[in-house]
Protein backbone atom coordinates (compact mmCIF):
# COMPACT_ATOMS: atom_id res chain seq x y z
CA UNK A 1 0.00 0.00 0.00
CA UNK A 2 1.03 3.38 -0.66
CA UNK A 3 -0.16 6.81 0.84
CA UNK A 4 -1.27 9.74 -1.51
CA UNK A 5 -1.67 12.93 0.41
CA UNK A 6 -2.65 16.21 -0.54
CA UNK A 7 -1.62 19.34 1.74
CA UNK A 8 -3.85 22.09 0.55
CA UNK A 9 -1.91 24.98 3.11
CA UNK A 10 -3.62 27.53 3.18
CA UNK A 11 -5.23 27.86 0.17
CA UNK A 12 -8.86 27.98 -1.29
CA UNK A 13 -12.17 29.70 0.76
CA UNK A 14 -14.74 27.42 2.34
CA UNK A 15 -16.49 27.37 -0.68
CA UNK A 16 -14.14 27.46 -3.36
CA UNK A 17 -12.79 24.28 -1.31
CA UNK A 18 -16.34 22.78 -1.37
CA UNK A 19 -16.28 22.97 -5.28
CA UNK A 20 -13.00 21.36 -4.57
CA UNK A 21 -13.96 18.66 -2.31
CA UNK A 22 -16.69 17.85 -4.57
CA UNK A 23 -14.78 17.53 -7.47
CA UNK A 24 -11.91 14.90 -5.71
CA UNK A 25 -15.28 13.30 -4.75
CA UNK A 26 -16.60 12.68 -8.71
CA UNK A 27 -13.26 11.88 -9.81
CA UNK A 28 -10.61 9.83 -7.19
CA UNK A 29 -11.33 6.36 -7.41
CA UNK A 30 -9.71 4.99 -4.08
CA UNK A 31 -7.94 1.47 -5.16
CA UNK A 32 -5.64 -0.43 -2.81
CA UNK A 33 -3.67 2.97 -1.76
CA UNK A 34 -4.21 4.85 0.83
CA UNK A 35 -5.69 8.44 -0.10
CA UNK A 36 -5.74 11.58 2.48
CA UNK A 37 -6.14 15.10 1.68
CA UNK A 38 -5.83 17.84 4.61
CA UNK A 39 -7.81 21.11 3.54
CA UNK A 40 -7.75 24.31 6.12
CA UNK A 41 -9.17 24.26 9.38
CA UNK A 42 -12.15 25.63 8.11
CA UNK A 43 -12.62 23.43 5.21
CA UNK A 44 -12.52 20.28 7.40
CA UNK A 45 -16.05 19.68 8.66
CA UNK A 46 -16.91 20.08 4.67
CA UNK A 47 -14.50 17.50 3.94
CA UNK A 48 -15.99 15.17 6.71
CA UNK A 49 -19.74 16.06 4.84
CA UNK A 50 -18.75 15.33 1.50
CA UNK A 51 -16.12 12.73 1.55
CA UNK A 52 -17.30 10.26 4.15
CA UNK A 53 -18.03 7.32 2.73
CA UNK A 54 -15.78 7.36 -0.26
CA UNK A 55 -12.78 5.96 1.21
CA UNK A 56 -10.91 9.33 1.01
CA UNK A 57 -9.61 10.36 4.44
CA UNK A 58 -9.16 13.95 5.75
CA UNK A 59 -6.62 15.26 8.22
CA UNK A 60 -5.38 19.02 9.96
CA UNK A 61 -2.79 20.78 8.72
CA UNK A 62 -2.13 21.26 12.83
CA UNK A 63 -3.18 20.92 16.10
CA UNK A 64 -2.15 22.36 19.67
CA UNK A 65 -1.22 19.76 22.31
CA UNK A 66 -2.84 21.19 25.25
CA UNK A 67 -6.76 19.54 25.48
CA UNK A 68 -8.33 22.92 25.66
CA UNK A 69 -8.05 26.20 27.77
CA UNK A 70 -6.58 29.70 26.89
CA UNK A 71 -4.47 29.50 23.70
CA UNK A 72 -6.54 31.52 21.49
CA UNK A 73 -6.23 30.97 17.52
CA UNK A 74 -5.42 27.33 18.24
CA UNK A 75 -7.06 23.97 17.45
CA UNK A 76 -7.32 21.02 20.06
CA UNK A 77 -7.18 16.93 19.01
CA UNK A 78 -10.51 16.68 20.38
CA UNK A 79 -12.13 19.71 18.23
CA UNK A 80 -10.11 17.74 15.04
CA UNK A 81 -11.61 14.00 16.49
CA UNK A 82 -14.90 15.04 16.22
CA UNK A 83 -14.81 16.30 12.60
CA UNK A 84 -13.85 12.80 11.85
CA UNK A 85 -9.93 13.72 11.23
CA UNK A 86 -8.11 11.02 11.68
CA UNK A 87 -4.67 12.20 10.31
CA UNK A 88 -2.61 15.42 11.13
CA UNK A 89 0.39 17.21 9.63
CA UNK A 90 2.97 17.91 12.34
CA UNK A 91 6.26 19.94 11.60
CA UNK A 92 5.95 21.09 8.08
CA UNK A 93 8.50 23.03 7.23
CA UNK A 94 6.49 26.33 6.85
CA UNK A 95 5.49 25.57 10.52
CA UNK A 96 9.20 25.00 11.60
CA UNK A 97 10.46 28.00 9.20
CA UNK A 98 7.64 30.78 10.32
CA UNK A 99 6.18 29.55 13.09
CA UNK A 100 9.44 28.91 15.04
CA UNK A 101 7.95 25.64 16.60
CA UNK A 102 10.90 23.69 18.40
CA UNK A 103 11.24 19.51 18.26
CA UNK A 104 10.04 19.09 21.41
CA UNK A 105 7.13 21.40 21.00
CA UNK A 106 6.19 18.82 18.25
CA UNK A 107 6.53 16.06 20.14
CA UNK A 108 4.10 16.47 22.12
CA UNK A 109 1.59 17.36 19.28
CA UNK A 110 2.96 13.82 17.98
CA UNK A 111 2.00 12.87 21.87
CA UNK A 112 -1.61 14.77 22.19
CA UNK A 113 -2.54 13.67 18.48
CA UNK A 114 -1.56 9.55 19.16
CA UNK A 115 -3.09 9.58 22.94
CA UNK A 116 -6.48 10.32 20.80
CA UNK A 117 -6.08 7.95 18.26
CA UNK A 118 -5.15 10.10 14.83
CA UNK A 119 -2.33 9.11 13.17
CA UNK A 120 0.62 12.30 12.84
CA UNK A 121 1.75 12.62 9.82
CA UNK A 122 5.62 13.97 10.88
CA UNK A 123 7.80 16.35 8.40
CA UNK A 124 11.48 16.31 8.48
CA UNK A 125 13.71 17.97 5.51
CA UNK A 126 16.83 19.79 5.20
CA UNK A 127 17.41 23.25 3.65
CA UNK A 128 19.25 24.08 0.74
CA UNK A 129 21.74 25.15 2.40
CA UNK A 130 22.60 22.32 4.73
CA UNK A 131 22.06 20.37 1.66
CA UNK A 132 25.28 21.83 -0.08
CA UNK A 133 26.75 21.74 3.54
CA UNK A 134 26.53 18.33 3.60
CA UNK A 135 25.37 18.40 6.29
CA UNK A 136 21.55 16.62 5.41
CA UNK A 137 21.95 13.17 7.48
CA UNK A 138 22.88 14.81 10.82
CA UNK A 139 19.99 17.75 10.23
CA UNK A 140 16.98 14.58 9.97
CA UNK A 141 18.69 12.79 12.79
CA UNK A 142 18.02 16.35 14.84
CA UNK A 143 14.71 16.48 13.75
CA UNK A 144 13.51 13.05 14.61
CA UNK A 145 15.72 12.84 17.44
CA UNK A 146 14.20 15.63 19.12
CA UNK A 147 10.59 15.21 18.51
CA UNK A 148 10.11 11.55 18.66
CA UNK A 149 12.77 9.85 20.58
CA UNK A 150 10.88 10.36 24.04
CA UNK A 151 8.09 8.22 22.34
CA UNK A 152 10.37 5.79 20.69
CA UNK A 153 8.25 2.81 22.22
CA UNK A 154 4.30 4.02 20.76
CA UNK A 155 5.42 4.78 17.11
CA UNK A 156 4.30 1.63 15.04
CA UNK A 157 3.83 1.67 11.03
CA UNK A 158 0.59 1.87 12.20
CA UNK A 159 -0.22 5.02 14.29
CA UNK A 160 2.27 6.84 12.64
CA UNK A 161 3.84 8.56 9.23
CA UNK A 162 6.83 10.26 8.47
CA UNK A 163 7.19 12.75 5.37
CA UNK A 164 10.79 13.57 3.93
CA UNK A 165 10.58 16.73 2.18
CA UNK A 166 13.37 18.37 1.17
CA UNK A 167 12.84 22.05 2.06
CA UNK A 168 14.54 23.67 -1.49
CA UNK A 169 12.39 21.12 -3.38
CA UNK A 170 8.79 22.63 -1.22
CA UNK A 171 6.77 24.32 -3.98
CA UNK A 172 10.26 25.60 -6.21
CA UNK A 173 9.11 22.91 -9.23
CA UNK A 174 12.35 21.14 -8.34
CA UNK A 175 12.16 17.89 -7.27
CA UNK A 176 14.60 15.95 -6.04
CA UNK A 177 15.35 12.95 -8.34
CA UNK A 178 13.82 9.49 -7.42
CA UNK A 179 17.12 8.01 -6.98
CA UNK A 180 18.27 10.80 -4.63
CA UNK A 181 14.65 11.26 -2.57
CA UNK A 182 15.18 7.06 -2.07
CA UNK A 183 18.61 7.26 -1.30
CA UNK A 184 17.95 9.73 1.49
CA UNK A 185 15.12 7.87 2.69
CA UNK A 186 17.08 4.69 3.19
CA UNK A 187 19.36 6.83 4.90
CA UNK A 188 16.34 7.84 7.14
CA UNK A 189 15.51 4.21 7.47
CA UNK A 190 19.26 4.25 9.29
CA UNK A 191 18.69 6.81 11.70
CA UNK A 192 15.44 5.27 12.63
CA UNK A 193 17.67 2.17 13.96
CA UNK A 194 20.08 4.26 15.20
CA UNK A 195 17.49 5.90 17.12
CA UNK A 196 16.01 3.10 18.29
CA UNK A 197 12.87 3.90 16.58
CA UNK A 198 10.90 1.38 14.17
CA UNK A 199 12.76 1.19 10.93
CA UNK A 200 9.23 0.33 8.66
CA UNK A 201 7.43 3.14 9.46
CA UNK A 202 5.82 4.26 6.39
CA UNK A 203 7.96 7.11 4.89
CA UNK A 204 6.30 9.59 2.48
CA UNK A 205 7.90 11.86 -0.05
CA UNK A 206 7.59 15.72 -0.53
CA UNK A 207 8.36 18.80 -2.51
CA UNK A 208 7.05 19.52 -6.22
CA UNK A 209 5.59 16.07 -6.66
CA UNK A 210 3.03 16.06 -9.50
CA UNK A 211 1.69 13.87 -11.99
CA UNK A 212 4.48 13.65 -14.12
CA UNK A 213 6.86 12.36 -11.59
CA UNK A 214 5.04 10.50 -9.19
CA UNK A 215 4.98 6.89 -10.51
CA UNK A 216 9.03 7.25 -10.87
CA UNK A 217 9.27 8.31 -7.41
CA UNK A 218 6.26 5.91 -5.96
CA UNK A 219 8.65 2.97 -7.73
CA UNK A 220 11.54 3.22 -5.75
CA UNK A 221 12.37 0.76 -2.65
CA UNK A 222 11.81 3.15 0.06
CA UNK A 223 9.51 5.47 -0.75
CA UNK A 224 6.36 4.76 0.38
CA UNK A 225 3.79 7.47 -0.60
CA UNK A 226 3.49 11.39 -1.29
CA UNK A 227 2.52 14.28 0.45
CA UNK A 228 1.56 16.67 -2.45
CA UNK A 229 1.15 20.35 -2.20
CA UNK A 230 0.42 22.23 -5.60
CA UNK A 231 -0.70 19.66 -7.60
CA UNK A 232 -2.92 18.16 -4.96
CA UNK A 233 -5.11 21.67 -5.50
CA UNK A 234 -6.74 20.69 -8.76
CA UNK A 235 -8.77 17.44 -8.73
CA UNK A 236 -7.70 16.05 -11.88
CA UNK A 237 -3.50 16.44 -11.12
CA UNK A 238 -4.73 14.81 -7.34
CA UNK A 239 -6.41 12.07 -9.46
CA UNK A 240 -3.69 11.22 -11.49
CA UNK A 241 -1.27 10.74 -8.94
CA UNK A 242 -3.91 8.76 -6.98
CA UNK A 243 -4.24 6.50 -10.20
CA UNK A 244 0.08 6.96 -10.40
CA UNK A 245 0.04 2.74 -11.65
CA UNK A 246 -1.45 3.42 -14.17
CA UNK A 247 0.39 6.32 -15.84
P1 LIG B 1 4.68 21.14 -3.10
O1 LIG B 1 4.47 21.10 -1.52
O2 LIG B 1 4.19 19.81 -3.65
O3 LIG B 1 3.86 22.28 -3.59
O4 LIG B 1 6.15 21.30 -3.35
C1 LIG B 1 4.67 19.93 -0.77
C2 LIG B 1 4.46 20.21 0.71
O5 LIG B 1 4.94 21.24 1.20
O6 LIG B 1 3.82 19.42 1.44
Amino acid sequence: MKIIAGNWKMNGTPSANVTLLEAIKDTVTVGEDKVIVFPPFLSIADAQRILKGTGIAWGAQNVHPAESGAYTGEVSVSMLKETGAEYCLVGHSERRQYFGESGQFLGDKVKALMAAGLIPVFCIGESLAQREQGIVGSVLKEQIASSLVPLADTLTNENFILAYEPVWAIGTGKTATPEDANNTMAEIRGILTELGLPRDLYILYGGSAKPENAKALLSKEHIDGLLIGGASLKADSFGAMVNWKER
